[in-house]
């Protein structure tokens, strides 16, 4: 598919108002995205595992204006209060996907957002909150349209969300998601995210993710400003190919569950997104002390136990240690006796593969 598949015909319904929810799921990659070309399109392919416990739930209620004027007209509530300051970051999205809306200035929005895990806990809700919105959107274009099949529906809420995170493309299905054009992935495409219909593995279908908060703090360096130094970076040509390879190697470990090569390929790609960053210019390191103490503990434990836990980061200081389901109880018991001690207030978060997005309910007026 191409971008003007995505702009639709004129609308066959009138919609006065309405309101609907959506619960949205973060997701953490395997093989990442660093590095991006205009309109959010990736330099590189990605794969991630779609989370479970980690979520935004986000409500739009929509009412039709008496006259359409040239601005978008929105509220925007984050756990229960009103915030001024996110409304930018919505306005600019709502500018990137109004050519494929484009019944966004017919109405107003209010929108209620609210986080699962504990605000600035350090985790990015852009992925959560982006598709959670795209998809209440694209409820309302199917109410205007209701011939949108479900498959139709899925990617351009996938496409959406890209619009205003590129990540968040990869939040709408579960329970893994490739996003990016790739070699040797039939249908995969940069536009949107699309779920990973190979073989799987029975060990990875309920692997855990316990996200060890090291630091709360914000970041000093925006992921936006991060993928931008991608494009003079010395290196960038060679990461681009890697992400590639790995991609292909990590559709075999799927389809034959080698552990071993699962934890090479995913840890080698945590650490090389933090080396790019780290030989950027100008060049930064959002790894903290406590992070590395982390990541060393992990590997003598695995040697040590013998177990398959590994660790990945995204951009900031926090570790998602990955493991399955049935070491859960050794690896969880070594976490809590010596891991822990190294999270901001002993704060972690315990989740695992999730299945994608949902809507919870239609409250139609
Ligand atoms: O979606 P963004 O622009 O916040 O970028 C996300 C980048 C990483 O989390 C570091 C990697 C990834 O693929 O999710």
């Amino acid at each position: 598919m191409i971008e003007e598949d995505f702009v639709p015909s004129p609308y066959m319904n009138e919609v006065e108002e309405g309101k609907v929810t959506y619960r949205s799921p973060s997701n953490i990659a395997l093989v990442k995205y660093w590095g991006k070309k205009e309109n959010q399109i990736p330099a590189n392919p990605s794969i991630s595992f779609t989370l479970d416990a980690c979520a935004t739930i986000t409500s739009v209620s929509y009412k039709k204006r008496v006259r359409k004027t040239s601005n978008f007209s929105f509220d925007l509530f984050f756990e229960g209060s009103m915030k001024e300051e996110f409304k930018p970051k919505i306005e600019t999205f709502f500018n990137r996907i109004e050519n494929y809306l484009p019944f966004l200035k017919d109405y107003h929005f209010t929108i209620e957002t609210a986080n699962s895990f504990p605000h600035s806990s350090g985790i990015a809700s852009s992925a959560s909150g982006m598709s959670a919105l795209a998809l209440c959107l694209m409820y309302l274009e199917r109410e205007l349209s209701p011939n949108i099949t479900t498959e139709f529906f899925t990617k351009k809420a996938s496409f959406l969300a890209r619009l205003g995170s590129g990540s968040a493309c990869r939040s709408i299905e579960g329970d893994l998601v490739q996003w990016g054009n790739h070699e040797s992935t039939e249908g995969s495409s940069d536009l949107y995210g699309i779920k990973f219909s190979n073989k799987v593995h029975t060990v990875f279908k309920n692997y855990q993710d316990t996200i060890l908060l090291v630091d709360k703090g914000e970041k000093q360096v925006s992921s936006t400003v991060g993928h931008d130094l991608m494009r003079n970076h010395p290196f960038s040509e060679q990461r681009f190919a890697q992400a590639h390879e790995n991609l292909t190697k990590l559709k075999s470990v799927f389809a034959d569950g080698n552990l071993n090569e699962f934890i090479k390929i995913v840890e080698s790609e945590a650490l090389t997104l933090h080396a790019m960053m780290m030989t950027s210019l100008p060049y930064f390191v959002l790894m903290k002390p406590n992070t590395l103490q982390i990541i060393n503990k992990i590997w003598a434990f695995r040697k040590s136990s013998k177990t398959n836990l590994c660790f990945t980061l995204d951009a900031g200081a926090n570790v998602h240690v990955l493991y399955p389901e049935h070491e859960k109880k050794e690896v969880f018991q070594f976490i809590k006796n010596e891991l822990v001690v190294y999270c901001q207030n002993g704060q972690y978060i315990c989740d695992q593969i999730g299945f994608g997005a949902q809507k919870i309910i239609i409250n139609k007026k």
